[in-house]
């Protein structure tokens, strides 16, 4: 019950464990092809570009930020917490010039102070972060891509910890790039970075004055292998992470079947459960707003005058596995449930069993 790696489907561990076909096979190329047509499906943004890229959810935060960012340009971070930071300092490695809004811990940036920072003007794009795995505070994408759209501002969704569990609809939100990791609520083995780009942020990198300095997350490199497989011809720049890449169709299949609204439903229950249990037990969750609370995973407060290390080992040995905290200020004070991809209400059941059983040991 950790936020990523989760828990995966036997058929998609199933995929990913056959013997590694050629990335110019044709029934592979089909695979590739087939899996970058459902990406844009599931983030419905039927008009996007869709990237498949073997790396971590870091990797589609740089392949984004580096494409994006030419040194000089000015960039607007909106955190609301750990991985804010990191698109922030990312940023900067690339020449950006960022200015961060610092949402507390537990909370979101207003929409006003948002707007009124990007009405200043000169903002090339602003980041933020959907779910942040650190807080599990949950921003709401619609009004911000609206803002990115107002002021004329690329916009760029970390949804590593949300994309097949939050409700996402990058087109009619207008959001630029929406980027994720395989291995949260994708359901897929940790190795794929993923993105879905619209036509408007490539049209913005082709118009680039200078050359994109990271090498292996340039678009020259990898725009015409994604048209390639999508056209069913063979390509090489990188070799593809072939199973990965069986898993991630596979999973996809399983989210387009199971129902985009329903599965978003299916984590909302889930974690409206988790949340009922937690708060029968007297604990307290980071996010200071029921609205503010993710659907893919928790993160919540210790019981008062309890060793963290210790709570957590009692849960685990109730069979358990969750995760402590991540936020550096309060790091000792909290830890994470994942409550992603394929989980189920029987899941939710043994977790508060667990930390019950916690609760009482400790
Ligand atoms: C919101 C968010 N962004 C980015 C990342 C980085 O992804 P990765 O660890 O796959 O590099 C994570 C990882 O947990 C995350 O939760």
């Amino acid at each position: 019950m950790i936020p990523g790696p989760v828990e995966f489907e036997k058929e998609v561990l199933e995929a990913v464990g056959v013997p590694s076909p050629s990335h110019v096979a044709p029934e592979f190329i089909h695979s590739f092809g087939n899996a970058l047509d459902m990406m844009k499906k599931v983030w419905q943004s039927p008009g996007g570009q869709a990237f498949i890229v073997a790396g971590t959810g870091t990797l589609a935060m740089d392949i984004a930020g580096s494409n994006l960012i030419e040194a000089g340009d000015r960039a607007l971070v909106i955190s609301t917490g750990y991985f804010g930071e990191r698109y922030a300092d990312l940023l900067k490695r690339y020449g950006a010039d960022v200015v961060i809004l610092r949402a507390p811990p537990g909370q979101t940036v207003p929409l006003d102070i948002i707007e009124k920072e990007i009405s200043t003007g000169d903002y090339k794009l602003m980041t933020f972060t959907h779910v942040d795995t650190s807080t599990a505070v949950r921003n709401n994408p619609e009004p911000i891509g609206e803002l990115g759209k107002k002021y004329d501002v690329l916009t760029i969704l970390d949804g590593v910890c949300s994309v097949g569990g939050e409700e996402i609809c990058q087109e009619e939100w207008g959001i630029d790039v929406v980027l994720t990791a395989s291995q949260k609520a994708i359901g897929v083995p940790p190795g794929l970075a993923l993105l879905v780009v619209s036509q408007k942020a490539i049209e913005v990198w082709r118009n680039r004055k200078t050359a994109v300095t990271n090498y292996y997350a340039d678009w020259d490199n990898w725009l015409p292998i994604m048209e390639a497989y999508s056209a069913g011809k063979p390509s090489y720049f990188g070799t593809p992470a072939v199973n990965l890449i069986l898993g991630l169709e596979k999973s996809l299949q399983l989210i387009l079947q199971e129902g985009l609204e329903k599965r978003i439903r299916r984590h909302q229950m889930i974690s409206e459960t988790f949340r009922k249990g937690i708060e029968s037990f007297g604990l307290n969750m980071i996010p200071k707003h029921r609205e503010l609370c993710a659907n893919t995973l928790s993160a919540i407060f210790y019981p008062e005058n309890v060793d963290g290390g210790d709570f957590i080992s009692k849960v685990n040995e109730a069979g358990v596995i969750i995760a402590g905290g991540l936020l550096s200020d309060l790091k000792s004070k909290y830890f994470r449930v994942g409550h992603m991809g394929k989980v189920d209400t029987e899941d939710i059941r043994q977790t508060l069993d667990a930390i019950g059983h916690a609760i009482d040991n400790c």
